[in-house]
């Protein structure tokens, strides 16, 4: 159902780690108003949803959850000071909330799935009446690097975007995002476009431009036989030895949709 091509989670974590409201989920904050009670689905380690936390202040709470322990055990060593954050290892197919939420976030997360017309519904039915989803998700078939990359690895991503497919993921999601909130029974539907763009004048272009040569750094797709391991070795030397010199930007297509219960 979910495939995490990342087995790295020390790697995993840092980037999860190095992502902030501010720059990764920009698009959300007028939202986040004092006293809300937000849930973010699949939190990673819970960085983004401890920014969340402090803007929804001591009246308001985060809960973050998660179907990836690692992650979970990680946010709770770094963000237990922020006392209205708490970080659940659950799959939210089988979470079971407490209380319903005024607002439910979720960034990167139904990208991973094959389902996720269900999770729509799933979240949907922890909302409070009049409550609020949010999904920030990617259109990977749009991604773009300037100049063009190696060889080895646009067709390392292209196998990486066959691979996704085959297993029911959507790549270009975040384009259906807005019928599937349609379908689901979702009202007052907003689309904002959130591209991420990283050129080298920016402090963490090698980290998030690098993020390609460490999805490579997996063995999976090897082990399932969609790509010899001499190609995604090249793919990693190639695109490594591209950032360091020629590298200029590469954007990823992203979009936020949201919408009313
Ligand atoms: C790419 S990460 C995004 C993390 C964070 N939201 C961010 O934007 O940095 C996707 C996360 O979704 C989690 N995930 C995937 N499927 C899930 C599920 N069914 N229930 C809960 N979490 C899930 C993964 O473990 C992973 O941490």
């Amino acid at each position: 159902m979910n495939k995490n091509i990342d087995r790295d989670h020390q790697t995993t974590n840092k980037i999860f780690d190095n992502r902030s409201l501010a720059t990764d989920y920009p698009t959300v904050i007028p939202l986040l108003k004092k006293g809300l009670h937000v849930l973010d689905a699949g939190c990673g380690t819970g960085a983004i949803s401890r920014d969340i936390a402090h803007l929804v202040g001591p009246d308001g709470s985060v809960t973050g959850i998660d179907n990836t322990e690692k992650f979970i055990v990680s946010g709770r060593e770094s963000y237990g000071e922020t006392a209205n954050l708490e970080l659940i290892f659950s799959d939210l197919f089988s979470y079971q909330p407490a209380q319903k939420f005024d607002l439910i976030v979720s960034a990167r997360t139904l990208q991973w799935l094959s389902n996720p017309k269900e999770a729509l519904i799933k979240l949907k039915s922890f909302l409070k009446p009049g409550g609020q989803l949010s999904i920030l998700d990617y259109n990977h078939e749009e991604l773009e690097w300037i100049p063009e990359p190696p060889k080895s690895m646009q067709l390392f991503y292209q196998t990486f975007l066959k691979w996704r497919a085959d297993a029911g993921m959507n790549n270009r999601i975040a384009d259906d995002l807005e019928e599937y909130f349609a379908e689901t029974g979702f009202q007052s539907i907003e689309v904002y476009e959130s591209n991420e763009r990283y050129t080298r004048d920016n402090a963490n272009f090698l980290q998030r431009i690098g993020i390609w040569s460490k999805v490579a750094a997996s063995k999976q797709m090897v082990e399932e036989g969609y790509i010899n391991d001499d190609l995604r070795l090249s793919a990693i030397e190639d695109y490594d030895k591209w950032i360091e010199k020629e590298a200029k930007q590469m954007t990823m297509k992203l979009k936020e949709v949201r919408g009313r219960v």
